[in-house]
């Protein structure tokens, strides 16, 4: 069976064939958490809700966005459709900060027009760097370039070195970030050499007044979303508790796990706490998830030849009585945890406030 929640009524597919029921608008609401809480697949239409969207043409990470409705084992609501533009057009930004993250490393400056690979520039010197904690081989990095074969632009064992921007080249046996020149070569801080996958889950819902009525933001006369954020104990900046593809990995479970671990602690929980979490938070994470973004992320990390891709997911709770009720709790890379109004005013880590945009227009909320 499959549940479709339209404006005031409610399409049932079963073996039966589809019936239609009007409801009233608060029935909704229940009706979505009962379908929730019982594992029943379903997908929400409001009017105006599969409307096409695209992210602004001065954004810096080089994609753009049409939302469409989808289907998918874990994203029932929609998801979105990736075109990547040339890089020359949109200069990545934050991976040509003028120093390398951890370290006293300074990027050789890229200007705007020198970016891209298509420019020849034979002056290009850039400085070699790999951090020291990528170099000590821990379990989540590559080794070095020389001392094995991977296979790049694949599937690699269990280690997907493909890209969301399609196949990427290759210099003198080294992956070459498909948005251009960063000042660095080798990995930096990232373990795998080419594209490093990561998965970030937006949780959001309503803010609301102690009667539980949505708040509206006092200018833009929309009704304020909130999200969960966490503080990166790494660089001390706010962003959404994403976290890294681990080997074999289905990115489902990454952005369930990651926001398992960040936002609520669930390492520290006792077996049968953690079992609780677990299943409420898949039973969440399976019925509400909206695909926002999937691409190349303008990171500080990235060098020419390791960049960061990620897979960013919106589940909302919209009744406010879902994975609000969970306590938030700081756990492995965060070190605080809360929800936070969404706003362009404030700041976070690598792209997380363009999702964030997304989401809010897409909800029709403040920004
Ligand atoms: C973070 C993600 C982020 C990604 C790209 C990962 O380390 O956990 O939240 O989107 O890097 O910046």
């Amino acid at each position: 069976m499959h549940v479709v929640l339209v404006h005031l009524g409610i399409l049932v597919y079963s073996s039966r064939g589809m019936q239609h029921f009007l409801l009233r608008r608060d029935w909704i609401g229940r009706i979505r958490l009962a379908l929730t809480l019982f594992g029943i697949p379903y997908t929400v239409c409001t009017p105006g809700v599969r409307s096409a969207l695209s992210c602004s043409s001065s954004h810096p990470f080089g994609t753009s966005q049409t939302v469409r409705p989808i289907s998918t084992s874990y994203c029932n609501l929609y998801t979105t459709g990736v075109r990547t533009m040339p890089p020359s057009t949109v200069p990545h930004i934050k991976s040509r900060c003028p120093q390398y993250p951890g370290s006293k490393i300074k990027r050789f400056l890229v200007p705007d027009d020198k970016v891209g690979w298509s420019q020849s520039w034979p002056q290009y010197n850039p400085v070699s760097h790999n951090d020291p904690s990528v170099l000590k081989k821990p379990v989540w990095a590559d080794p070095d370039i020389s001392s094995f074969s991977p296979k790049f632009n694949t599937v690699d064992g269990a280690v997907d070195r493909t890209s969301f921007g399609g196949t990427y080249k290759m210099e003198k046996g080294k992956p070459l970030n498909p948005h251009g020149r960063t000042g660095v070569t080798g990995r930096g801080l990232l373990g795998r050499w080419g594209p490093n996958h990561a998965a970030d889950p937006i949780v959001t819902r309503w803010k609301v007044d102690p009667k539980g009525a949505k708040i509206s933001h006092p200018v833009s006369k929309r009704p304020v979303m909130q999200f969960v954020a966490i503080k990166r104990k790494d660089c001390g900046e706010w962003a959404v508790p994403g976290g890294m593809v681990d080997p074999g990995e289905q990115v489902s479970l990454t952005l369930q796990r990651e926001f398992s671990e960040e936002a609520l602690n669930s390492l520290a929980a006792p077996p049968s706490e953690r079992s609780k979490i677990n299943e409420r938070i898949t039973k969440l994470f399976k019925s509400l998830g909206f695909q926002v973004f999937k691409g190349y992320v303008d990171d500080p990390r990235n060098t020419d030849n390791a960049w960061m891709e990620t897979v960013a997911v919106n589940f909302h709770d919209d009744s406010g009585n879902s994975v609000s009720e969970l306590p938030l709790q700081a756990g492995d890379d965060a070190g605080q945890v809360q929800w936070v109004d969404v706003d362009s005013s404030f700041p976070l880590y690598a792209n997380h406030s363009h999702f964030l945009e997304l989401v809010a227009k897409e909800r029709k909320a403040h920004w």
